[in-house]
């Protein structure tokens, strides 16, 4: 694996997979790497002929008071890991080379960036937009990978590449799990283990609402009250929302008739999770 850490040395990188005709399979990450970004790894290998993982804690993605700072980080055990991938080139850029200058440029998505996760994390999107679209820039992959889980953020991702014409074809991954359905995000690691416990109640939630609408319900709200309800009745979780939404709009549908993102968050001590499932009223699950 070569690690490159200087947006120059990630060119002459790129350089090299283009004269040698390989196709850039790109998994962007914050690093803390966990299951689930392997599984996003092993899904880009499975796309390209190279494949490109960026570690870089985006500062422009976090805002005041929030977890920048502690955010995990451990460089060297996530390079053995992705080494143990046979991953092709880490980029792994210094935030001085990213942000040489403070951006004077912002992404908006029409009002998309503002509900759900963004609601409670003004700018969140704004910061994640710019900092996929630098990498992009530098890495021009044919192909990129996201989790699932964030899946606003995929959703977004989406829209950006759509309207700003990048050539990168977006490739969504499954979701992975912890036994007890607890998402996989490196956040986790800041949960005590009554919390971690507790945690588990998010995908409870989502599996309960998926029944009921499996078994007939199509009124968003009252599938809302339910997901709302069995949070609430976890004393150590603090929910942020949970929301019934239609997956290309985000906006709650009059009546479940299309596919829905159940989407929760809820606050665990300190720490902020999220959640998701995909669920098309006529049974399918993701
Ligand atoms: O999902 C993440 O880890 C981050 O939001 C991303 C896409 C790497 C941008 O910093």
């Amino acid at each position: 694996m070569d690690t490159v850490t200087t947006l120059a040395a990630a060119r002459e990188r790129r350089a090299a997979d283009r004269v040698a005709g390989k196709t850039v399979a790109f998994v962007p990450t914050m690093g803390s790497l966990h299951e689930g970004h392997l599984a996003l790894v092993r899904r880009a290998r499975e796309l390209g002929d190279s494949v490109w993982v960026s570690i870089f804690v985006n500062p422009t993605q976090f805002g005041p008071g929030e977890d920048f700072e502690r955010y995990p980080r451990d460089l060297a055990r996530d390079a053995e890991l992705l080494a143990g991938e046979s991953v092709d080139v880490l980029f792994a850029p210094a935030t001085g080379d990213m942000y040489p200058t403070p951006p004077r440029v912002t992404v908006g998505y029409s009002g998309l960036e503002n509900v759900l996760c963004g609601a409670s994390r003004p700018g969140h999107f704004a910061g994640v937009g710019l900092v996929v679209a630098k990498l992009f820039n530098i890495v021009e992959p044919q192909v990129a990978v996201f989790g699932q889980k964030d899946a606003q953020q995929a959703l977004l991702i989406r829209r950006l590449v759509e309207d700003l014409s990048f050539d990168v074809r977006i490739e969504v991954a499954p979701i992975v799990r912890e036994a007890d359905g607890l998402a996989m995000s490196s956040r986790n690691a800041y949960l005590s283990p009554q919390e971690r416990r507790a945690a588990g109640v998010l995908y409870r939630a989502l599996e309960e609402a998926a029944e009921a609408i499996r078994n007939g319900e199509r009124n968003p709200a009252e599938v809302e009250r339910l997901l709302a309800g069995r949070i609430a009745g976890e004393p150590l979780a603090d929910l942020d929302y949970a929301s019934c939404v239609d997956r290309e709009d985000l906006r709650r549908p009059a009546i479940i008739g299309r596919p829905v993102l159940l989407a929760v968050a809820a606050r665990f001590g300190s720490t902020r999770l999220i959640d998701n499932l995909l669920i098309d009223p006529r049974g399918e699950t993701t």
